[in-house]
């Protein structure tokens, strides 16, 4: 897709004009998504119109039931698939896709692991209660201060990125006289696109290390004693659909992997995460069943090759345990039908959230999709391209779909398959409060974040401490030291 909205061709070649705009792709909603008599949007057997009615628009939906479900069959995908071969699995869920207190919970009481990178994350999963043993620490600029936090409540694994960071991370052990079970980020030069992959000799990005240098930096932890090396790790890529590219990579690391045992044991080979998930009617990704047969096949048949064990295995699945769980509900504000030159019109449907809570699109130029939530409509299928509030041509949630041509304001659109890396990536750009997340579990709904307010937007302006620029704006006489807020509060911003 390209970035310039104006240069795009009217209708992407995939997308197929339908009779009617209202049919729930199944694989792209969570699975208890259906239309109710009257043709109202249903999530985890709750009207999207209740959910408008009791929490506003725009709402981050997200189906706890759903989410704990992939959750558990992942695990067991992974786990069955390893023990074909004699060996565990063990899967992180990568709290990057989207972390919250009730989500560390819902994964780790299914059975998961967290992989966290960054001290914010590794704060959220503790305060979950997280065991700290069950947690890994990704990243290729880990701050001294967040490796002394892991180290000190004592994290199960860090994937080291750098040579930099073996000598800060022994540093911190050897003053603590503890020893860190600690990986090796590898890139195995193989890069994974949603449907296709490239295999290269020499990398030109910022994580891990060659698979030429990393036995030096192995050789290196392994000088160290409060180090334990105890395998590889590599993550191709997300939105994979295929097992090629994760098949050639495992072959690459098992190679490697072979060569480091003559210096040691290495029980674990993790090979990340990247899985990916259907956001429009013609994604169809493989079953993670079958993915995790592929891999491990592929691991195994190296490790026979080389008359090696074969190793445990860990993965960090993040978007294809929650994606699909999730559903932003937005309501329509203006609509505009844009002549193009080519003599189409593309109906602009401005919705009251947009790249503050939806980056992808902008970031990646990702596709989703979308359907009226609040009713269903016989007016023939019009192209549509869903936008944002914000002040930028690029602010686009849906880029093509089609919507029934009376879509009209005050519409409740919903556009699904939003768990991943939409409340992980949210932004205050415009000032615009980042919605809430609501919870749906057995036909209740909850909130597990709130919705930002004004105030909150005002929080960390140091302009409205005693003496700023707004001081005295309510009215108040200055108090020294003391931060000065006007209380604004949602309603009355809108009155
Ligand atoms: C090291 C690592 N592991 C796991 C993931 C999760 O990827 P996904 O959400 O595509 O499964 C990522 C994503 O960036 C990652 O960088």
């Amino acid at each position: 897709m390209s970035a310039d909205p104006h240069t795009r061709s009217v209708a992407p070649a995939w997308l197929q004009r339908p009779a009617q705009a209202n049919g729930l792709a199944p694989a792209v909603w969570p699975e208890t998504a259906e239309r109710g008599a009257d043709g109202v949007l249903e999530l985890g057997g709750i009207r999207a119109t209740t959910l408008r009615e009791r929490f506003g628009t725009p709402l981050y939906v997200v189906d706890e039931d759903e989410v704990r479900r992939t959750a558990r069959r992942t695990l067991e995908a992974f786990r069955a698939a390893a023990a074909l071969h004699g060996a565990q699995a063990r899967v992180y869920y990568a709290g990057k896709a989207f972390l919250t207190t009730e989500v560390v919970r819902w994964v780790t009481e299914e059975g998961l692991a967290v992989d966290v990178c960054s001290g914010g994350e590794l704060a959220v999963a503790l305060a979950a209660g997280a065991d700290p043993s069950r947690l890994g620490f990704h990243g290729n600029n880990k701050s001294v201060a967040e490796l002394e936090r892991a180290v000190e409540v004592g994290i199960g694994s860090i994937v080291i990125d750098s040579l930099i960071e073996i000598e800060r991370l022994a540093a911190i052990v050897a003053r603590r006289g503890v020893t860190q079970a600690v990986l090796l980020r590898v890139n195995s030069g193989v890069h994974a696109e949603t449907h296709d992959f490239l295999a290269t000799a020499h990398e030109d990005q910022k994580f891990g290390f060659t698979l030429q240098d990393a036995p030096a930096a192995v050789a290196r932890i392994r000088e160290l004693a409060g180090l334990e090396f105890i395998g590889l790790h590599c993550h191709i890529g997300s939105q994979i659909f295929g097992t090629a590219g994760f098949e050639e990579s495992a072959s690459r690391l098992v190679e490697l992997h072979a060569e480091l045992r003559e210096g040691g044991e290495l029980p674990v080979l993790n090979l990340g995460g990247g899985f990916g998930i259907a956001y429009t009617s013609v994604d169809d990704p493989t079953p993670i069943e079958a993915l995790a047969v592929g891999i491990a096949e592929a691991v195994a048949r190296q490790c026979e090759v080389r008359g090696i064990p074969m190793p445990n295995l860990a993965f960090e699945p993040g978007r294809a345990i929650v994606g699909r769980g999730g559903v932003t509900l937005y309501e329509v504000g203006t609509i505009k039908p844009v002549a193009l030159d080519s003599g189409d019109t593309r109906l602009y449907v401005s919705v009251d959230g947009g790249m503050s809570d939806n980056a992808r699109p902008a970031l990646y130029g990702a596709e989703f999709s979308a359907r009226i939530a609040s009713r269903t409509s016989d007016a023939a299928p019009a192209l549509a391209r869903v936008v944002g509030k914000h002040c930028e041509s690029g602010d686009i949630v849906v880029d093509a779909e089609y919507l029934p041509g009376d879509v009209a304001p005050g519409d409740l659109l919903a556009v699904p398959a939003t768990g991943a890396y939409c409340f992980s990536l949210s932004s205050n750009y415009n000032y615009v409060p980042r919605p809430p997340v609501v919870a749906l579990r057995g036909g209740e709904a909850r909130v597990i974040v709130r919705g930002e307010t004004i105030d909150d937007l005002l929080a960390r302006d140091a302009g409205l401490t005693a003496g700023g620029v707004l001081a005295g704006a309510s009215g108040d006489s200055p108090t020294e030291g003391k931060p000065r807020m006007p209380v604004l509060s949602e309603r009355s911003e809108t009155k």
